[in-house]
């Protein structure tokens, strides 16, 4: 594809085709830091500009969920340093966002094991989710010490639970009920999921949400994404065909 036909404008998307929900996982800060020679703190600030960026494109072009992998709970095994300064750009970043958030009708959730969360990132993110919860123009949902497994098992003993006191019999479990035992029940599945920094997995993200997502990686480094590559990347999901399995009417 020549970069003349591709989409500089949100105004060549169709409408009709957007993806309700967009999932990404925002990589690269460290390498984008590396390159620059400067440290990897300096390029997840960095990288807190892309998701303002993202956030904002979301609106405009007027994508209802965006979620975003910031913290996994295996990125609690990086160096303290790393952690603490990742903790503290967090607490940041929700009280200089929050009135933007409310000015925009921005809602935000917050999925993940957040009872690790420190102290005072908890007491910003719960005035914050608070504070929004009746904005309906974007649901920005933040993936924090969040981990697809952990999500699974913490379903799984729910539903035991359940079974044990006899308020749910095994054969009432059907995809349904499990997906309403997970963080996002009111959440509809990703159509979409972007990778950027060019690593191609997973790293254990939303793993039964995204069954029939749409998978786009990019190389590009969280810091150097942007609105431009975002549409284009819309562009791309447009012309895709889910076939979710069946096949094409002739
Ligand atoms: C993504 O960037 C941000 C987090 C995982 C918190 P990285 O910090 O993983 O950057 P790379 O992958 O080392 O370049
Ligand atoms: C995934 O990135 C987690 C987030 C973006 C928050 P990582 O950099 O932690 O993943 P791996 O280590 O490359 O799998
Ligand atoms: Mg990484």
């Amino acid at each position: 594809m020549s970069s003349k036909s591709i989409p500089r404008d949100v105004a060549l998307l169709d409408p009709a085709k957007l993806p309700q929900h967009v999932a990404m996982i925002m990589d690269g800060n460290g390498r984008w830091a590396k390159k620059r020679l400067l440290n990897r703190i300096q390029g997840h600030e960095k990288g807190a500009d892309t998701v303002r960026a993202v956030v904002e494109a979301c609106r405009e072009i007027g994508i209802p969920y965006l979620t975003l992998f910031a913290f996994s709970t295996e990125n609690w095994q990086r160096p303290q340093r790393e952690v603490d300064a990742l903790m503290t750009l967090l607490k940041k970043f929700l009280e200089d966002e929050r009135e933007e958030l409310q000015k925009n009708g921005i809602r935000l959730t917050v999925i993940g094991e957040t009872t690790r969360l420190p102290q005072n990132v908890r007491q910003s993110i719960d005035e914050v989710v608070a504070a929004t919860a009746v904005n309906d123009k974007l649901r920005l949902i933040l993936a924090l010490s969040y981990g697809g497994r952990a999500e699974i098992v913490r379903m799984a003993r729910e539903l035991a639970t359940a079974v044990a006191d006899g308020q749910l019999r095994p054969d009432q479990i059907d995809h349904d009920r499990v997906a309403r035992s997970l963080y996002t029940p009111d959440i509809p599945d990703p159509d979409i999921l972007v990778r950027t920094s060019g690593e191609m997995r997973i790293s254990n993200f939303l793993l039964w949400q995204i069954a029939y997502a749409e998978l786009y990686f990019t190389p590009t480094l969280w810091p150097d994404f942007g609105k431009e590559e975002f549409c284009q990347i819309l562009h791309d999901y447009q012309q895709r065909d889910r076939r979710y399995g069946k096949v094409d009417p002739v």
